[in-house]
Formats: structure tokens, C-alpha cells, sequence
């Protein structure tokens, strides 16, 4: 059949409730132009992440009324334990609250002050942790990222000749970690090949460098990897996972993407000795090694999610179901980063409102504008996240103004989106209308979940 269906039946519903223009007016004004600071209940269709906003299984639920809450060694995380190591083959899995935890943990048992840690693109969260203790994040992403409209199948990836020319000029004794995000959140949802992931491990070995994921998005990953690679369509998702994570000495995962959990992350390691100082700095910040910040019943649903999302049926829905937005945009002619990513599509806010210049956040004033015309959520991806003011007070900005429709897991049908598309469509009628938006309050890091914005 030409039509593919979700993969499953819908057992219990939220009402969504549907507010007007005028109440949306209001809404967004008491809100400072920060969608982060609407109320959930006054938004219509929910794109802010697909981060913990994912609908759980019936088995993940059962799991839920399962949950051993012992304090130490309970069954649920004897079970968590053993899904992850089976799954990804790491030797030591350390559960923490959600993935940020993982990478401040991470950084702060591998790193110090004034070390560089490359990536293809940090994430904000990954970003920030490393700032935190005062190293330096470098994104070395592939250039064929830079070019929305190319086709090219692994715009996540790394460019491996500009990591070995960055190790050289650095120096490796300054470089504690590499990681790779898998799929490239920053850079627009897109994949990473396996070839890329095997380069970049080997570079690390050669320097004798950890190599780290970020993996929040790994199952998205291996089924771009089964559609697109060489070699691996006729791979089952479960040896391409474990192919992908054989390469790495570990990885920080967000529990709340690919487990479908809504709370939840954890940090993989094979290094024993690194593994003991993280579990003393997770006992003092998150707890007790068998629960890290999650109680028992969260653990069982993380374990379930991960068997689930590695279901190739879903994951052929998941990635059809983003493609099919981001087709519809094309057909409208909307910019968006082209292949359509695994979890989001992003539309090009520079490109779309070029009459709004950066220092007045294109991407802002577009998701402002989503959400007036049809109670949309999404989030900015440009100079609001990104830019900021450097060391002597010069502002600077993003590479790319972006809005990112991120669609959660197994949460919405077709016909909600074919609403976003015929809202988008109405929005680009009278694009040349919407205003920038100025910053009147930012706070000192990750400004974009609290800054207040005021139209231009
Ligand atoms: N790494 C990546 C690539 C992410 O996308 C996120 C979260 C994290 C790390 C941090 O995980 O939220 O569990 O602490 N991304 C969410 C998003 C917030 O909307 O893309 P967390």
C-alpha cells in the first residue's frame, strides 16, 4: 500500500482547546514574545520540542504501575540496565535525571578550564555545560550543512579534515572529548553515516582521545542510515544501533527523544575509572547510582521506549510523517533545511522574512506569527538561542535565523498537520507584514527560555 498509516490505535485522548486570534493576541503580549512563557493550555498544536512531549505505550504505562522504588538495586533498574547495555553494548550505564545532567557530568568529570571539546554542532544544553566549566565548544559540522537546499543524505556529519587540523592546531592534551550529536539537532535534525561515525573514532583513537555520543536520536539516525547508506538496507535497526555505538567509548542520551518517556537521560561509559568519579558526582547531584534523579516507574518506561523506537514500522511512520511537512512546505515554496530532518522541520526565517534583520530575530518573529495564526508552538533556532554579547560587550549572532516545528513522537495525526501547513500557507500571503522584535530582558545563559522580547 502507497499510504502509510500510524503504527498504532489512539487508547486515550487530551482535549486540545481552540482559542481565537484575539485571545492569542493577548496571550502572546502578556508573554513577552516568548512562546516559552505561554501556558500550554492556551496553545493549539504543540511543535516547542519532541523533547518528553512524546504519547507512552500501554506497555510503557503497564511498566509505570510496575516501578520498583527501592532505593538501591531495585528490578526496574536491573531491567533499565540490562535494555540499555543490550542495545548499545556500553559497560557502565548511569541513569540521571535527563540529558543535560548526563553532559554536566560528563564535562565535569572529563574536562577543565580552557580545553576545547568539537562536535559536528552542540546542542544549546551541550553548549552551555561545557561553557560552564569554562571550555570552549567547537562545531565542525560538514559544509554541505551550510547549503539548505543541497541534497546530500548526511548533512550531520562531521568534517573529518577539519576535526584532524583542529586536534593539530590545538593540540590533543587540550582536547579531553570529541562528540558527535546524533541526528544534528542544531544543524537541522539531519543524519550522520556510519562511515562518518567510524571516521571520527578512528581520528580519536589515532590522537587517543575519547570519542563520545550524543544520542538522544539515535534510532532517527540508524533508520536514515538503513534508507540512505550503502551496505545497510538490509541491516535491521537494532545491528545498525549497535554498529553506531561499537565505535564510541560513550554516550549522553536525553530519555526524552528516542525513549518516548517524558522524563529521563543517562550517561553510557566503557572507561571503568571515569565511570566510579561520575557515579560519586551523580550520588552528590542526582543520587544513588540505580536511580540518578528518576524513580523506579520512570526507569521502566525509558527501558520500554528503547525496545519500542527500534521498531522499523514506527520508525518508517516517524520519519514519513516528518518528510510529509516538510514536502508540503517545499510545494508551497516555504525555505525550509532540505532533507527533511528526522524529528523537525526548520524553516529558514532569514530566507522567509528578509525584511527583518538579524539583530531583530527573523526566527522569533516567525514562531510570534505561528502562534497568532493557529495557536502554534515552535521554537526559535537563530540569534535568540545562539547570539549574545561576547567578553568586550559586541553582540553577535547565530549562523542561521531557524524555526523548528518539532513534531513529538506518536502525540499527533495527519490532520493536525495538514493544519499547520494551511497555517503556514495563509502566513506566507502577507509575510512582508511581520514585524522584529527587540530584547528588553535576557538573563545570563540560555536566554531564550526567560528573555522578554517587545515588537520593533
Ligand atoms: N542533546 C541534544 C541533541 C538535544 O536535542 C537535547 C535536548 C539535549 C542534548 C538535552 O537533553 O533536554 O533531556 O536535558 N533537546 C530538547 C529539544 C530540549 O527541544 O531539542 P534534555
Amino acid at each position: 500500500m502507497k499510504t502509510i498509516i500510524e503504527p498504532f490505535r489512539i487508547k486515550s485522548v487530551e482535549p486540545i482547546k481552540l482559542n481565537t486570534r484575539s485571545d492569542r493576541g493577548d496571550i502572546l503580549n502578556n508573554a513577552y514574545n516568548n512562546l516559552f512563557l505561554v501556558n500550554a493550555k492556551d496553545v493549539i498544536i504543540d511543535l516547542l520540542t519532541d523533547s518528553g512531549t512524546g504519547a507512552m505505550s500501554s506497555q510503557q504505562w503497564a511498566g509505570v504501575m510496575l516501578g520498583d522504588e527501592s532505593y538501591a538495586g531495585s528490578n526496574s533498574f536491573i531491567f533499565f540496565e540490562k535494555t540499555v547495555k543490550d542495545l548499545m553494548g556500553f559497560k557502565n550505564i548511569i541513569p540521571t535525571h535527563q540529558g543535560r545532567a548526563a553532559e554536566r557530568i560528563l564535562f565535569s568529570t572529563i574536562a577543565k578550564k580552557g580545553d576545547y571539546i568539537p562536535s559536528n554542532n552542540h546542542f544549546d544544553t551541550t553548549r552551555a555545560n561545557v561553557l560552564e566549566i569554562g571550555a570552549k565548544p567547537v562545531d565542525l559540522v560538514c559544509s554541505e550543512s551550510y547549503d539548505f537546499n543541497s541534497s546530500f543524505s548526511f548533512k550531520g556529519n562531521m568534517d573529518i579534515e577539519k576535526l584532524k587540523k583542529f586536534i593539530v592546531d590545538k593540540d590533543p592534551s587540550n582536547i579531553p572529548l570529541i562528540m558527535l550529536t546524533i541526528t544534528n539537532n542544531t544543524g537541522g535534525g539531519q543524519p550522520v553515516s556510519m562511515e562518518n561515525i567510524k571516521a571520527v573514532s578512528l581520528v580519536a583513537k589515532e590522537y587517543n582521545i575519547p570519542f563520545y555520543l550524543d544520542a538522544c536520536r539515535f534510532a532517527e539516525n540508524a533508520y536514515f542510515i538503513k534508507l540512505n547508506e550503502a551496505g545497510y538496507s538490509d541491516k535491521s535497526i537494532k545491528d545498525i544501533v549497535k554498529e553506531t555505538f561499537s565505535y564510541a567509548d560513550g554516550c549522553t542520551v536525553s530519555a526524552k527523544k528516542d525513549a518516548i518517556a517524558n522524563i529521563g537521560g543517562f550517561l553510557c561509559t566503557n572507561d571503568d575509572n571515569l565511570a566510579k568519579k561520575k557515579k560519586d558526582l551523580l550520588i552528590l547531584t542526582e543520587g544513588f547510582p540505580t536511580y540518578g534523579g528518576l524513580s523506579g516507574r520512570d526507569l521502566e518506561a525509558v527501558a520500554y521506549g528503547l525496545k519500542e523506537v527500534v521498531d522499523e514500522d514506527y520508525l518508517q511512520y516517524r520519519i514519513e510523517s516528518t518528510k510529509y511537512l516538510g514536502e508540503k512546505l517545499n510545494k508551497l515554496n516555504i525555505p525550509i533545511i532540505n532533507p527533511p530532518g528526522g524529528h523537525a522541520i526548520y524553516i529558514d526565517a532569514q530566507k522567509f522574512l528578509p525584511h527583518i534583520p538579524v539583530e531583530e530575530f527573523p526566527g522569533q518573529a516567525l514562531a510570534c506569527e505561528l502562534y497568532i495564526e493557529g495557536g502554534i508552538r515552535t521554537s526559535e533556532i537563530g540569534s535568540l538561542m545562539f547570539g549574545g554579547k561576547d567578553e568586550d560587550g559586541k553582540p553577535f549572532y547565530a549562523n542561521h535565523e531557524l524555526v523548528r516545528l518539532a513534531i513529538p513522537r506518536r502525540t499527533y495525526t495527519q490532520s493536525h498537520i495538514d493544519y499547520v501547513i494551511e497555517v503556514m500557507e495563509s502566513i506566507k500571503d502577507k509575510s512582508h507584514k511581520i514585524k522584529g522584535l527587540k530584547i528588553i530582558y535576557q538573563s545570563r545563559t540560555l536566554r531564550h527560555f526567560t528573555a522578554k522580547l517587545e515588537r520593533v
